[in-house]
């Protein structure tokens, strides 16, 4: 892990997907002073990044953590676009869309005939192939894994995972952009989950099954992680937090990718919700409910 500084070329970067991970993703690049176009295929996805920014750069401000010139530079560094024409003169681009490998990969192969050839292309996947996503670009070697933890502007470890095919110049230049970006790297091989999401997979299970062999509720083992295990939040709280239709496919896709490994099996509770629409905050209904800010209302 590295936290040192070095000049990186990166100054125009484009973001594929304004949910949750791409606009706070947007929001660190901006602080770090690039010039950033976030795009979405969905309208109200950029409208609802544009609102969210609005309000946190307003509680920033509030706190004295940034001026309001610093607030007025960072939202003005951000275009909202819905064309990936428009990514066109990125240095960099990160994609956070759908946990999707079809169409990750048709975004790829779209967004390579845009973007110049010195352009490095990559992917906030949680858990998915940086390897095979690499496969459908003409330029294999530009493509590498940069993964943040949400949310992006407050967590400091980013996992950045070159795959077999990225080469030692887009590696460099990724470790040094995001090092730039005042976080800390995590260098970690292509593997299913890479370090971070391979380490939770158990502790989301494990709860889950706890739940579901009738031991506890989920918000008693919520609280016995917190007390006991230091934990900023326990496992429920978290996976709504994080979405349980993205962390159910994540474990989904860990699991098959390490041959059914019953250590990282996916649990029926999590799909029943996932396919309920009780995603968590975003939805304002997981295992908890939640009100527009976010709060739990209800346990
Ligand atoms: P999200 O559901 O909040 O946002 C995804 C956005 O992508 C939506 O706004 C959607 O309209 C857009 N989108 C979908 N298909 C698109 C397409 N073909 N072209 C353009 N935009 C498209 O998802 P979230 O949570 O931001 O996750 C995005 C990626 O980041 C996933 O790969 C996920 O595994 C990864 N990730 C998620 C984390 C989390 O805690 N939610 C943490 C780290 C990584």
């Amino acid at each position: 892990m590295s936290e040192t500084n070095q000049k990186s070329p990166i100054k125009a970067v484009g973001i594929i997907g304004a949910g949750t991970m791409g606009s706070g993703i947007a929001q660190v690049a901006a602080t770090a002073g690039c010039v950033v176009k976030l795009f979405d295929l969905n309208q109200a996805a950029l409208d609802k990044a544009k609102a969210s920014l609005e309000k946190i750069m307003t509680r920033l401000v509030e706190k004295g953590r940034v001026t309001l010139e610093e607030k007025t530079r960072i939202q003005d560094s951000i275009s909202y676009v819905n064309s990936l024409k428009e990514l066109a003169d990125s240095d960099l681009t990160i994609e956070a869309i759908v946990e999707n490998i079809t169409i990750k990969k048709k975004v790829f192969q779209e967004l390579e005939s845009h973007v110049s050839e010195a352009c490095i292309i990559a992917s906030n996947t949680s858990s998915l192939s940086i390897a095979s996503i690499a496969s459908s670009l003409q330029k294999p070697e530009r493509c590498v894994g940069i993964h943040f933890f949400n949310p992006a502007p407050l967590m400091k470890l980013v996992e950045v995972i070159p795959s077999i095919q990225t080469s030692e110049a887009t590696l460099k230049t990724s470790v040094k952009t995001i090092q730039n970006w005042k976080k800390v790297v995590a260098v970690a091989k292509d593997t299913p989950g890479f370090i971070v999401n391979r380490v939770a997979r158990p502790f989301y299970g494990e709860a889950l099954r706890i739940y579901e062999e009738g031991i506890a509720d989920f918000e008693t083992i919520d609280a016995a992680m917190k007390t006991q295990g230091g934990f900023r939040m326990g496992p429920f709280e978290l996976m709504d937090f994080i979405g349980n239709d993205v962390n159910y496919t994540v474990t989904e896709t860990v699991f098959e990718a390490f041959y059914n490994d019953p250590r990282y099996k996916p649990s029926f509770t999590q799909k029943r919700f996932s396919e309920a629409g009780y995603l968590g905050r975003k939805s304002g209904r997981g295992y908890y409910s939640y009100d527009e800010n976010g709060k739990i209302t209800q346990r």
